[in-house]
């Protein structure tokens, strides 16, 4: 019998309840969760997100691994209390998600939508959009999300460039790697899809000089984290005529204050961090299957590199 301590935001654990119990089932686990630390040294598994009052890891001193609900880990990678294996979150439903926000959101800019819909006057604009082969679209981040997203706009015919942080090399898709890789790749891009982690090396990332290298009128589109973005460069770029939209799902503070100049900029589209989430059906799954793995002394799937913090 193990023990899983189920520690996330409250009101989780109602959706994560029976598909967690099913899939332990399914997977073979016989396993007692609970939402209490009672004992925390008899805890074998810690099902974590932030939120749930979890921060101090020390107690825990016979778990096996720390299993992230959430893809981004940035707020918990570097907890000195944390000693123990932490495995991120790598979901077919989350995955899923974000494939089609990215794909709606890039066919917005791409077809020009706004044009038609936001017309008050009546108007018979007859421009036809380019085809999406004409359009270069630029995803940073290949990782689970970014490659399926990259692979999901190539499959539409757009022309795709990658960057990430290692070389990688996906069919269909122009890959780029490290920092001198970068430039090309932005300098190309009419649309940029931002989907890495937030790191040391990745915060900022897109600054002044990064937005200098896009073509003019770019449309940029943050699903990945907030705190990619220099969010005074995006708005200068904005009012220059640099960026042409910018389309921005997460935010260095959220809930986005109510004053933040990005709510009333005519070019600034807000979305309140629902790009995707972690689905519970599919993600108990991935759970169990770590559990399942540890227990079977198979190595853990998605461990998290702390010296990388992704
Ligand atoms: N808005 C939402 O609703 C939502 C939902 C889920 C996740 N997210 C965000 O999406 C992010 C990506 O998720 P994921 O599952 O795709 O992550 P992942 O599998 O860990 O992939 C991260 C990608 O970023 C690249 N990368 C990291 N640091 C880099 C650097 N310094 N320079 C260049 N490339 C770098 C990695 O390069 P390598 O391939 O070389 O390692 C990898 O390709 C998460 O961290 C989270 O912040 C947002």
């Amino acid at each position: 019998m193990v023990r899983i301590l189920f520690s996330a935001p409250p009101g989780l654990w109602a959706e994560y309840r029976a598909p967690l119990t099913r899939a332990l089932d399914e997977a073979g686990i016989k396993a007692e969760i609970v939402t209490g630390t009672g004992d925390p040294a008899a805890i074998d598994y810690v099902v974590f997100a932030p939120g749930g009052g979890l921060s101090d890891f020390t107690p825990f001193t016979g778990a096996k691994a720390v299993l992230s609900l959430w893809a981004g880990v940035e707020t918990v990678v570097g907890n000195p209390t944390l000693t123990q294996p932490l495995c991120r979150m790598v979901d077919a439903g989350l995955e899923e998600g974000m494939v089609e926000w990215v794909t709606g959101h890039v066919l917005r800019h791409h077809l020009g939508f706004d044009r038609d819909i936001c017309a008050t006057e009546p108007h018979w604009d007859q421009r036809v959009p380019p085809l999406a082969r004409d359009r270069t679209v630029a995803v940073l981040g290949l990782g689970a999300l970014g490659r399926a997203c990259a692979e999901a706009l190539a499959a539409l015919r757009f022309r795709v460039l990658g960057w990430s942080r290692n070389p990688r090399a996906v069919p269909g898709i122009d890959c780029h790697h490290g920092a001198e890789g970068l430039r090309p790749v932005l300098e190309q891009a009419g649309i940029v899809v931002l989907l890495l982690p937030r790191t040391p090396e990745t915060e900022g990332l897109i600054d002044a000089e990064r937005l200098s290298w896009l073509p003019e009128g770019a449309v940029l589109l943050n699903p990945g984290r907030g705190a990619l973005i220099d969010e005074a460069a995006v708005l200068a770029a904005l009012d220059a005529g640099r960026l042409g939209h910018a389309t921005l799902d997460v935010f260095r503070t959220e809930p986005l204050p109510p004053d933040h100049p990005f709510w009333r900029h005519p070019r600034v589209t807000v979305t309140p961090h629902v790009a995707s989430e972690t689905r519970p059906a599919s993600a108990a799954r991935v759970i169990a299957e770590n559990v399942r793995r540890a227990e079977a002394g198979e190595p853990l799937l998605f461990r998290v590199d702390r010296a990388r913090g992704y």
